[in-house]
């Protein structure tokens, strides 16, 4: 299989280098292609006639997105739909990313990936926009939304944590916001899994497990072995430019029907990031 992956020197995009390593790769990062520029998303896909294109890029910072609106659908709804239709000029099926975010979050019960959907942040209604302009573009896609990914590739909450935890004996985070962590790593490996099949549509996937950002980051540091008291704050308190959901979780039904095992419990896949963070970080957590 001939795979295009874009946005691949981001958290993700670089684990997914890994985890399609059995495969003819080629892997383009945001200075070789810009999603958002159709006429080179074309000009690459034709010359390359892949089988199968991954999109990792995408503007991630959801605060800033509040604040640049047009970059926000530039790189997360426009970039999609280039994607989409130069995979269906080639003939190539397309795998995109999106997130809970596009969910209102104030569900009570873990969210399906029919249920109706109701962003509130600028990033959540871009990537929204997104996911269907796949849909309608690219008839042959994977749309997988996952939540609180984490990976040894980019900044995120627990290398944020850790490095808190260095430097401070007490943290605040906040207690009233539900998801399920999910680590870059396994996302990337079921992905390698899925592709081999036209088990086309959209997935939620996430680790197993569920917990608040407050619980998360006492699991951090029992597993690093730092001694730091984590205190609970609310959202109100923290006072970011975009609305977070609060209730984030994901039920993983498509996988599961698809007669996929479920992605481990988020307190193993930890384990094994702390691993990968002290081999990268010369045994320093
Ligand atoms: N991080 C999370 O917690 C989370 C949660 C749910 C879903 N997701 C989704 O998962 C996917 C991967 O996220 P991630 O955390 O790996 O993101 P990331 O680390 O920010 O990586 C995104 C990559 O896209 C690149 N990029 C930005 N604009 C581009 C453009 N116009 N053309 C080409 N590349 C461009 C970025 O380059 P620069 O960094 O140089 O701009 C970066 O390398 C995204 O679709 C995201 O929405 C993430």
């Amino acid at each position: 299989m001939k795979v295009v992956l874009v946005g691949a020197q981001g958290m993700l995009g670089t684990d997914l280098q890994w985890a399609f390593q059995a495969q003819d790769v080629v892997s383009l990062s945001k200075a070789q292609l810009l999603i958002d520029h159709l006429d080179d998303v074309r000009a690459c896909i034709r010359q390359e006639q892949p089988d199968l294109i991954i999109n990792a890029a995408a503007y991630t910072n959801v605060d800033a997105c509040e604040n640049n609106v047009e970059d926000a659908y530039r790189v997360n709804a426009v970039g999609p739909r280039n994607l989409a239709v130069a995979a269906q000029e080639a003939g190539a099926a397309l795998v995109h990313f999106s997130t809970d975010y596009v969910f209102a979050g104030d569900a009570t019960e873990p969210q399906r990936e029919f249920d109706p959907v109701g962003p509130t942040s600028i990033y959540g209604k871009s990537k929204l926009a997104g996911e269907r302009l796949v849909q309608s573009l690219c008839p042959r896609h994977y749309i997988l939304r996952t939540s609180w990914l984490y990976g040894v590739h980019g900044r995120n909450f627990v290398s944020t944590m850790l490095q808190l935890g260095q430097k401070q004996d007490v943290v605040r985070v906040v207690d009233d916001q539900m998801g399920s962590p999910t680590y870059t790593v396994d996302l990337a490996n079921a992905v390698s899994q899925l592709v081999q099949k036209p088990y086309y549509g959209i997935y939620h996937l996430s680790n197993q497990g569920v917990c608040t950002w407050h619980q998360f980051a006492k699991d951090i540091f029992q597993a690093a072995q730092l001694d730091v008291r984590v205190e609970a704050m609310s959202s109100t308190e923290l006072a970011r430019p975009a609305k977070r959901p609060s209730y984030s979780v994901l039920d993983n039904q498509m996988w599961r029907l698809n007669g996929f095992a479920p992605l481990r419990p988020y307190r193993a896949a930890l384990q094994d990031y702390l691993a990968q963070y002290q081999s990268l970080s010369g045994g320093v957590v």
